[in-house]
């Protein structure tokens, strides 16, 4: 009938489901490998496709937040969106995808916006002025807040690699990582069943495991002597400040320190979450060994 547009049958192909922005990432590679695995209709998106090396048979689309005309195609069809926290670009997405008719948004977001430190902390800072984005654009959305990431690790490796030494403020500071896979589990927890009671409660590992220690682990999962050089709080300063502007590097200095008062939590979140004990330091050590070799 003239005038009226021609829709596509709904089939298995096009019936996306989940959009996950950020694919490649360490949390959302695990997000997309399990929506797939659990069967569901999944689509990735990445900014430069070409580099994407995502599984086969998993469509990718191009989607730069910073980009809002790349998002009415990565979004069209899309019911659900896995999104990392970026600096900009979160007001443009959440008004496409209103436009899409997007029902639900599970946002990476951090556990240091329930900290009570929160207020002046440039992570917190940044991490709750998304989440007032998306607080207030009309969407159904779901913070995940993990505290601290297994995977900060990886910014030891070149130090090890090249001289089999890690350089950090107060060596005794305990924090409770969490494994970038449990992370995953918890946000897919959010995405299977919106309504999910506790996802976005403060997310820890299972454990608190000191610095010093990580790197002893890290030095059995690799074979590897790996030695300890304690930095005083302003070479540590400097040290952040070459992976990112000083504000960033002065709340991560504070929060080590406050990790050295025993100030950082451990929490049941993922526990609850996902009816197991979350996945321990060791393993994630074993599992990223050869990135430190
Ligand atoms: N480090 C911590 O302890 C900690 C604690 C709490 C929360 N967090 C949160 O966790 C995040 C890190 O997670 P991760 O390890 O999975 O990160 P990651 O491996 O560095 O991946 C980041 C992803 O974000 C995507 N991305 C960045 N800018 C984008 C843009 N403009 N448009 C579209 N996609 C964009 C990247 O896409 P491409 O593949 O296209 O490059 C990449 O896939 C942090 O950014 C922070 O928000 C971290």
């Amino acid at each position: 009938m003239p005038g009226l547009p021609m829709l596509a049958p709904e089939t298995k192909e096009n019936r996306v489901t989940t959009l996950v922005i950020g694919a490649r990432g360490s949390v959302g590679r695990h997000v997309l490998d399990q929506l797939s695995g659990a069967g569901e209709p999944v689509r990735a998106s990445v900014r430069n496709p070409a580099s994407a090396a995502l599984p086969a048979g998993v469509p990718v689309v191009a989607a730069d937040l910073a980009a809002p005309e790349t998002l009415p195609a990565a979004l069209a069809g899309v019911r659900q969106v896995f999104l990392y926290a970026t600096a900009s670009g979160t007001a443009a997405f959440a008004e496409a995808a209103r436009t899409a008719g997007v029902e639900h948004v599970v946002l990476l977001s951090s556990g240091s916006v329930l900290l009570p430190s929160a207020r002046g902390n440039a992570v917190a800072e940044h991490h709750r002025d998304v989440e007032r984005i998306l607080e207030t654009s009309g969407l159904r959305w779901t913070p995940i807040r993990p505290l601290v990431l297994a995977n900060n690790a990886l910014g030891w490796a070149s130090s090890i690699r090249d001289a089999g030494v890690v350089r950090l403020p107060h060596p005794e500071a305990a924090t409770a990582p969490i494994h970038e896979r449990d992370i995953a589990a918890v946000a897919v927890a959010a995405l299977r069943d919106p309504g999910r009671e506790g996802v976005s409660d403060l997310l820890t590992g299972g454990a608190l495991i000191s610095q010093r220690r990580q790197v002893d682990v890290l030095a059995e999962a690799t074979g590897q002597p790996i030695r300890v050089e304690e930095l005083t709080p302003a070479q540590a300063q400097e040290h952040f400040e070459r992976f990112g502007p000083p504000e960033i590097a002065k709340s991560i200095v504070e929060f080590i320190a406050a990790a050295a008062r025993g100030e950082s939590p451990k929490t049941d979140t993922a526990q609850r979450v996902l009816g197991r004990e979350p996945l321990t330091f060791a393993q994630w050590a074993a599992e990223h060994a050869g990135e430190f070799a």
